[in-house]
């Protein structure tokens, strides 16, 4: 991590701390997310995104990035960015490639930082769903 980098962490903790105080006030409430006809994926976490093209789920790639888009929507655009578009005040989720896939989930399910878990909210379907559709979106320039 470039030193660069390190420093708009320190400034993104400093502004998520404000943010947090929103979500207690139930401004930026957690969302869950409706994953449809979704195949049901178990509790046991998967090591690999299973909607990706070519995936375990390919064939459902589609509809993982229309359930991923507003399930992001609701859960995550409120520090990582509409459209992943992050601003730089919190990680570009869409520099994440197919080789993160269980640093993804497992920070989702655990939670990092400043960031919460999801574990209560969004099953791991939901969150598969999510990295589907931000692997849709253009790549930052
Ligand atoms: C309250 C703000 C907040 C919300 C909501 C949030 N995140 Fe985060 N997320 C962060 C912060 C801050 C970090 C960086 C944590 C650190 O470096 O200590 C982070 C880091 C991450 C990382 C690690 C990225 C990297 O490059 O290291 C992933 C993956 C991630 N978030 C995914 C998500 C997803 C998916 C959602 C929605 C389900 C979400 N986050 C919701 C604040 C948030």
């Amino acid at each position: 991590m470039s030193v660069h980098f390190s420093l708009k962490l320190i400034v993104a903790a400093a502004v998520l701390g404000s943010a947090t105080v929103a979500i207690g006030h139930g401004n930026v409430t957690p969302q869950g997310a409706d994953t449809g006809t979704l195949p049901d994926l178990g509790s046991e976490p998967l090591a690999e995104n299973p909607f990706r093209e070519g995936g375990k789920h390919g064939d459902m790639n589609a509809q993982a990035i229309a359930v991923g888009e507003s399930g992001y929507a609701g859960n995550c655009a409120a520090c990582h960015g509409i459209q992943a578009m992050s601003g730089g005040m919190t990680p570009d989720l869409r520099e994440l490639t197919e080789w993160d896939d269980e640093y993804f989930i497992g920070r989702v399910m655990k939670g990092y930082g400043n960031m919460p878990s999801f574990s209560g909210t969004l099953d791991q379907n939901a969150m598969w769903a999510i990295k589907t559709y931000v692997e849709s979106l253009a790549k930052p320039q």
